[in-house]
C-alpha cells in the first residue's frame, strides 16, 4: 500500500508537513498503441490508491461492457477517459494524471502513440524529468519506440525507464527481456541519456510494479515504483548556473522593490552577485522573500521575490543570472524545430518567436536538414510539414539572453506563433548562437546618459534630417548647429557626404548599401545621443523602414524627424554638385529621385517646405521647436 504512514494516527500535523514537502517528479509515458501504457498508468493510480470508490464502481461496470479483460477490472479504462478513445481503443491527446506515494508526488503525462501525434508527445515531454518507454515484450523495439525515444532525447529528458511489458505473455522469460534490453541500449547509445533502467513488468498482473515480482526472481533491480521513488532527477538542475526570468516587478510601496519569478536553474543565495540582462547591470542579492518568510537561498523551481542591494532598472521579461556565469546574448541561433501546424513552414516567413517570458519577431532563415524521426536519417528540405523535425537557423529582430536547451531547458526553448492567427505553429530548442559575438556582454557604466546630459544642461536628441539630394538638409542643419552652439548647447553633425569619406567609404548607392549606410549612422547617432549630445544627422535616408529603425534604436522620445521637403524639380535646378546633370546623362546610377525611390515621411515631427521660406527662417523654427520641447534648457 502506498500511503501507509503511522503518522496518520499518531501525529497528523507531522504527516501533513511530510506530505507537503515531498519531492516532486514529472514523467511521461510513451509507447506504441498496444503496449499497455494506459493499463500501466491505471495500475499506478490503482495501486497508489488514487482512485475514488465511485470511479472504481464506474470502471467495474464499464469493464464488463467495453473492457478487454473479461471479469477483471480493465485499468486502461481509468485512463482512456474520452468516449471516442474508448471506442477506437487509442489515446488521442495528452492527459495529465497525478498520483503520490509516501516518498514522492508524481505528475504523469500520458501521450498518444500514433505517428500523427508527435506534437502531443512533444507537449508532454517538454516538462518531464523522466520518460517511461513502454515496449511490448512480445514485439521488442519498434519504429515507434525509436521515434518516441528520439523526441524524448530532443526535448532534453535524460532519465529513461525501459518498461518491458506483457512479460506474462512471454512466460516471464529472462532471455526475451535481455535481448530487448540489448537492442534498445544499442539503438539509443547516441541519444545522450544519462541513465536507462530496464524493468520487466506485467502491468495487467501488477508484476514488478509496486514490489519485486516473485515470478521474475532473476530481475535483481528495483520494481517500477521503487525506481520512480528513488531516482534522482533534480541534482542536475540545482548544479546549473543561476537563472531567473523576471515575471513581474513587485513594488507594493516606495520602500520595497523586488523581482518575482521562478528559479529556472541553479540556486541563489543572499549576497550572491547577479547580473540583470539585457542591461548588464550587476548587484548583490539583498533578500529572498517568499510567502512563508525570507530564505537564505532558493533552488530551481522555487517561486521567489528577490531584492537587490542597488537600485537598478529591471523590467518584466529581463533575466537575473549569476554574474560569473552569464547566459549568451544573440539574435541568430541554430535550433532544432518541431513543426506543429497543418500549414507548412517556409523559410524567411516572419513569425513571432515566444520565449519563456518575452516575445520577439523573427523567422527561420534556413532549414539545414530535416530528420526522419523513424530512421533518424537526415534529409534536405525546403519546407516543413506537420510533425516534421528539422535543424534550422533562426534570426530574431533583437537580441535575447539564452542558454543552450541541453544546459538549461527553460532558457533554451521557444514556440513559434503565427502573427495573424496567434496560433502556436512550432516548438523548438536553442542549440547555439550563430553570432561571433554572443559572449560579448553589454558593459554597464556608472556614468550614464542622464549624468552626461545633466552636466551639459540639455536633453540629448537625434535630429534626423531627411530629403532629396540638394534639398537643403546640410545647409539648414549647419545653421541650426550654429544657433545651438551660440546658446551654449553641445552638438555634433553627421553628414552624408562626410561620413561616406570615412566610416562608410566602402558603401555605394545600391538599396543594400543605403540600408547599411543608415544602419551604421543610426548606431553612431545613438552613441552620440548617449554621450549627451544634440546630434544632427543629414542623410537622404530614402527608406521609411530604415528611418523607423533609427527611431526605435535612438528611442522615440529623443528622436526628431525633420522632413526637408524640396521637390525634385527644384533640387535639380539647384544641383549644387552637378550630380543631377551627371545622373541624367546616365553617368551616375541609382540616383535618388530619378532611378532610385524616395519614400517621404508620413508623420515627421517637423515638415519643412523650403520653397516657402529661407533656410535662416527654417533654422529658427527648428530651434524654437527644440526649445518648446525642453531639449535646450536644463
Ligand atoms: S543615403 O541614400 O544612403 O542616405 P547619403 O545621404 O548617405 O545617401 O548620401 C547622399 C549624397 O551622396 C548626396 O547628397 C550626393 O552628394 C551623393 N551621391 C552620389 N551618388 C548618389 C546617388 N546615386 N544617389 C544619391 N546621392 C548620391
Amino acid at each position: 500500500m502506498a500511503h501507509a504512514s503511522d503518522l496518520i494516527e499518531s501525529d497528523i500535523e507531522a504527516y501533513l508537513h511530510e506530505q507537503e514537502h515531498k519531492s516532486f517528479m514529472r514523467l511521461i509515458t510513451c509507447g506504441s498503441v498496444d503496449d499497455g501504457k494506459s493499463t500501466l498508468i491505471g495500475r499506478l493510480l490503482y495501486d497508489s490508491k488514487m482512485i475514488f470508490e465511485d470511479q472504481l464502481a464506474a470502471i467495474e461496470n464499464d469493464s464488463k461492457k467495453v473492457g478487454t479483460t473479461g471479469d477483471n477490472i480493465d485499468l486502461a479504462l481509468l485512463v482512456d477517459g474520452l468516449a471516442a478513445e474508448r471506442e477506437q481503443g487509442i489515446t488521442i491527446d495528452v492527459a495529465y494524471r497525478f498520483f503520490s506515494t509516501d516518498k514522492r508526488k508524481f505528475i504523469i503525462a500520458d501521450t498518444p502513440g500514433h505517428e500523427q501525434y508527435t506534437r502531443n508527445m512533444a507537449t508532454g515531454a517538454s516538462t518531464a524529468d523522466l520518460a517511461i518507454v513502454m515496449i511490448d515484450g512480445r514485439k521488442g523495439v519498434l519504429t515507434q519506440t525509436k521515434r518516441h525515444s528520439y523526441i524524448v532525447s530532443l526535448l532534453g529528458i535524460r532519465h529513461i525507464v525501459l518498461c518491458i511489458n506483457k512479460m506474462d505473455l512471454v512466460d516471464y522469460s529472462q532471455e526475451q527481456f535481455e535481448s530487448i534490453k540489448k537492442d534498445y541500449l544499442e539503438f539509443s547509445k547516441d541519444l545522450g541519456f544519462a541513465d536507462i533502467t530496464a524493468i520487466p513488468v506485467s502491468a495487467l498482473e501488477g508484476e514488478n510494479i509496486l514490489h519485486n515480482s516473485e515470478l521474475m526472481p532473476w530481475h535483481k533491480g528495483p520494481s517500477l515504483m521503487q525506481h520512480l521513488e528513488a531516482v534522482d532527477v533534480t541534482a542536475e538542475n540545482t548544479a546549473m548556473d543561476f537563472r531567473m526570468p523576471v515575471q513581474w516587478v513587485n513594488r507594493p510601496n516606495l520602500d520595497f522593490r523586488g523581482f518575482s519569478g521562478t528559479v529556472a536553474a541553479g540556486q541563489v543565495h543572499v549576497g550572491d552577485e547577479i547580473v540583470a540582462l539585457p542591461s548588464g547591470k550587476t548587484s548583490k542579492v539583498k533578500s529572498i522573500v517568499t510567502y512563508d518568510g525570507d530564505l537564505d537561498h532558493a533552488i530551481c523551481e522555487q517561486a521567489v521575490t528577490i531584492t537587490l542591494e542597488d537600485e537598478i532598472d529591471i523590467s518584466r521579461g529581463d533575466h537575473l543570472a549569476a554574474a560569473k556565469a552569464r547566459p549568451e546574448v544573440t539574435s541568430n541561433l541554430s535550433v532544432d524545430l518541431l513543426w506543429m501546424d497543418e500549414h507548412e513552414m517556409t523559410q524567411n516567413r516572419p513569425y513571432l518567436i515566444r520565449f519563456e517570458n518575452q516575445t520577439v519577431p523573427g523567422s527561420v532563415t534556413t532549414i539545414n536538414y530535416k530528420v526522419d524521426v523513424n530512421t533518424l536519417k537526415e534529409r534536405e528540405a525546403e519546407v516543413l510539414t506537420l510533425n516534421e523535425v528539422a535543424r534550422c537557423e533562426l534570426a530574431l529582430t533583437e537580441n535575447i539572453a539564452f542558454d543552450p536547451y541541453e544546459q538549461t531547458r527553460s532558457m533554451g526553448c521557444f514556440v513559434i506563433v503565427d502573427r495573424i492567427s496567434n496560433k502556436t505553429v512550432g516548438a523548438g530548442m536553442l542549440r547555439h548562437s550563430l553570432d561571433n559575438a554572443s559572449n560579448v556582454h553589454w558593459h554597464a557604466l556608472d556614468i550614464d546618459q542622464k549624468s552626461r546630459a545633466t552636466q551639459k544642461e540639455q536633453k540629448p536628441a537625434v535630429l534626423w534630417f531627411t530629403g532629396l539630394s540638394g534639398s537643403g538638409k546640410s545647409t539648414i542643419a549647419n545653421l541650426v548647429e550654429k544657433k545651438l552652439y551660440s546658446r551654449g548647447n553641445h552638438t555634433y553633425t553627421l553628414d552624408g557626404d562626410n561620413v561616406r569619406h570615412g566610416l562608410n567609404k566602402d558603401l555605394g548607392f545600391t538599396e543594400e548599401d543605403r540600408v547599411e549606410n543608415i544602419r551604421r549612422i543610426s548606431e553612431v547617432a545613438n552613441l552620440m545621443a548617449d554621450a549627451g549630445l544634440i546630434t544632427l544627422s543629414c542623410f537622404i535616408s530614402p527608406f521609411r523602414q530604415d528611418r523607423a529603425h533609427a527611431r526605435e534604436l535612438c528611442g522615440a522620445n529623443n528622436f526628431v524627424e525633420i522632413f526637408i521637403d524640396t521637390d525634385l524639380e527644384e533640387c535639380e535646378k539647384r544641383d549644387p554638385k552637378g550630380l543631377y546633370a551627371k545622373a541624367r546623362k546616365g553617368e551616375i546610377k541609382n540616383f535618388t529621385g530619378l532611378d532610385s525611390p524616395y519614400e517621404a515621411p508620413e508623420k515627421p515631427e517637423l515638415h519643412v517646405k523650403t520653397a516657402e521660406q529661407s533656410p535662416e527662417k527654417v533654422a529658427e523654427m527648428i530651434v524654437n521647436y527644440l526649445d518648446r520641447e525642453g531639449y535646450l534648457t536644463p
